[in-house]
């Protein structure tokens, strides 16, 4: 079986793309540039095709020749990354250019990773264009599965070094529930789904946890006893409109934050990765 992956230099693609390689899928990653390429294949032994997703030109006859298309490709959450594409742009116009080629080329199955409740939330652009994909990936006639995490371990690591700085701030009461997941978990319930007749599979982390408990759980980890302060909700409600007029990227980021924070968001415990775990490991490197 052939594997196309396309966001394999993320924090989930790296971890679908060591998960396949483990099980002996020939994998070629699809990158943006010749920097990414040498740095992944430092670590993963893979293949790999270096192209501009935002171009469809660049894409034509991408899939041709493979079984299966994975795509983890998404504009990134964290407050760090500062490009310019939207989440429409990469979450939905790009992926709907590797599912049109994926279409053409008759792969077997096309695997894709929405997030956790996507279609609660179709105000939100983050969410919106998760699920106008998925939507998109439906009415076609390919085999697919739609995987569906929470927070993954890695959207922490913004908190880490938040935490480092005692910057690590609760936002309200913190008491809403998840369960995140760790992204070598949602990496193997990815490389099952190439076999498996699941075509939507939403997948949580071992514990449930409040958003305080995440927090507090990190700083003990990074700087234990210092005491985290409380930002009211409707503070940071209150910036949306300002942030929205500056910067839509930042807007659309902060706005699903701001969401998210204020509902449960629980998948099925099926993730074996506790968090204290991970972040131990995370901080012994
Ligand atoms: N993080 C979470 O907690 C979470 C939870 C649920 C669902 N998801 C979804 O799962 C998917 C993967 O998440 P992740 O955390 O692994 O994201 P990530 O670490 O930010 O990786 C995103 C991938 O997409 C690529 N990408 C983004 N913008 C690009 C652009 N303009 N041109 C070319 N490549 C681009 C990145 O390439 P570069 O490495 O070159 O930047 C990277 O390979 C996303 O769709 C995300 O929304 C994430």
């Amino acid at each position: 079986m052939n594997i196309i992956l396309f966001g394999a230099t993320g924090h989930l693609g790296k971890a679908i793309a060591t998960e396949a390689v483990k099980r002996g899928y020939a994998v070629t990653a699809v990158v943006r540039n010749a920097a990414k390429e040498n740095a992944l294949k430092q670590t993963i032994s893979c293949n790999t095709i270096v192209a501009d997703v935002t171009d469809a030109s660049s894409l034509v006859n991408i899939c041709k020749g493979f079984d299966v298309v994975i795509s983890a490709l998404g504009k990134s959450v964290s407050i760090n990354d500062n490009s310019k594409p939207g989440f429409m742009d990469i979450d939905l116009t790009a992926n709907t250019t590797i599912l049109t080629e994926a279409v053409k080329a008759g792969v077997k199955k096309f695997i894709y990773i929405s997030a956790c409740h996507a279609e609660r939330y179709p105000q939100l652009t983050y969410f919106h264009a998760h699920q106008q994909f998925a939507e998109r990936l439906i009415r076609t006639d390919l085999d697919y599965a739609i995987i569906k995490p929470p927070a993954l371990f890695s959207a922490f690591l913004d908190l880490i070094d938040l935490a480092k700085k005692g910057r690590l701030v609760h936002i309200g009461k913190g008491d809403k529930l998840t369960n995140p997941v760790d992204e070598a978990d949602v990496a193997i319930a990815c490389i099952n789904a190439i076999h498996e007749n699941k075509s939507n599979i939403e997948i949580g982390g071992p514990e449930i946890l409040s958003r305080k408990q995440i927090n507090e759980m990190i700083q003990e980890a990074v700087n234990p006893g210092k005491k985290i302060r409380t930002i009211p909700l409707g503070m940071v409600k209150g910036m949306l409109p300002l942030v929205k007029l500056i910067n839509r990227n930042l807007f659309d980021k902060m706005a699903f934050f701001v969401e998210v924070i204020q509902h449960d968001t629980i998948a099925p415990r099926l993730g074996q990765m506790q968090l204290k775990e991970y972040l131990e490991r995370k901080l012994s490197v």
